[in-house]
């Protein structure tokens, strides 16, 4: 299952794979289902999940709440052996991740402003439960070891970090180059939070579509470079379907069943 925040990011998917709506499928959410007609003779079962429209602001449901949602919700219905988040993101100049449209695996999921301090020193220094409360904040949630897939699908691999802001402040920043983040986004942490719960293969899978640390505003330059983003993460998307179809997901990432 690929679980989408944006419209714009899930079409070329669904209308190359050629899914249909599933009318029925995630109640009481705004997130719509995408899946593969009965009558397709795909070797992989593949569904898109997307946050639906905002009924009350318009536009997409970005952010985290929703997307901690309806991957709960494509779990239950669904108990899919992998979960994919997949969408844009920012890159950072400095970390070597500043190329519009490319297309970057997880290594691992962090958040990068989920803050809960520990003290200096005393009751919340090293070891202790306030330093546990501060590491669960950031989350830390690492991918299956992704490098074969990469390769095969000319994808790059990065830490991605997530909040549910689209601007960056100075303590963001100084956060996410701590982690080595190579991607900025808003969904992916909190995606794969619900997928360790149920011990639900997850990574992320993101193209991007700004340079947090360039010369160009994020807002314009993020719509400016959208479709183009999205159909470089199109591409990826078929050419992981048909490696997915090649040989089952925990091969790829040399693992036994079980282990992920
Ligand atoms: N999605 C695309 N670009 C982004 C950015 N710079 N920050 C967060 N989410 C994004």
């Amino acid at each position: 299952v690929f679980v989408f925040a944006m419209w714009e990011e899930a079409e070329p998917v669904i209308a190359h794979l050629g899914l249909i709506r599933r009318p029925d499928s995630l109640a009481g959410l705004p997130a719509r289902l995408f899946s593969l007609p009965d009558e397709s003779s795909s070797r992989t079962d593949v569904h898109v999940a997307w946050n639906g429209h905002n009924a009350r602001f318009h536009g997409n449901n970005v952010g985290t709440t929703p997307a901690a949602v309806t991957t709960y919700a494509v779990i239950q219905l669904l108990k899919p052996d992998l979960v994919i988040s997949a969408g844009t993101a920012g890159g950072f100049q400095a970390a070597g991740s500043g190329t519009i449209a490319d297309v970057y695996l997880s290594s691992k999921c962090v958040f990068h402003a989920r803050r809960i301090p520990a003290a200096e020193s005393g009751a919340g220094s090293a070891g202790s439960g306030l330093q546990q409360l501060e590491e669960s904040g950031f989350a830390h949630i690492r991918s299956p070891p992704l490098a074969r897939l990469a390769q095969r699908i000319g994808a790059k691999i990065g830490v991605v970090s997530t909040s549910d802001s689209l601007d960056c402040s100075s303590e963001d920043l100084a956060l996410l180059r701590s982690e080595g983040a190579a991607v900025k986004e808003m969904e992916a942490a909190s995606c794969a939070w619900v997928c360790q719960q149920s011990e639900t293969p997850f990574f992320a899978m993101k193209a991007i579509t700004d340079v947090v640390d360039g010369a160009h505003a994020t807002q314009q330059e993020f719509y400016a470079n959208l479709s183009f983003a999205a159909v470089a993460l199109k591409r990826a998307v078929v050419a992981l379907i048909e490696c997915l179809a090649e040989r089952p997901f925990f091969e790829w990432v040399g693992l036994p069943v079980g282990k992920l």
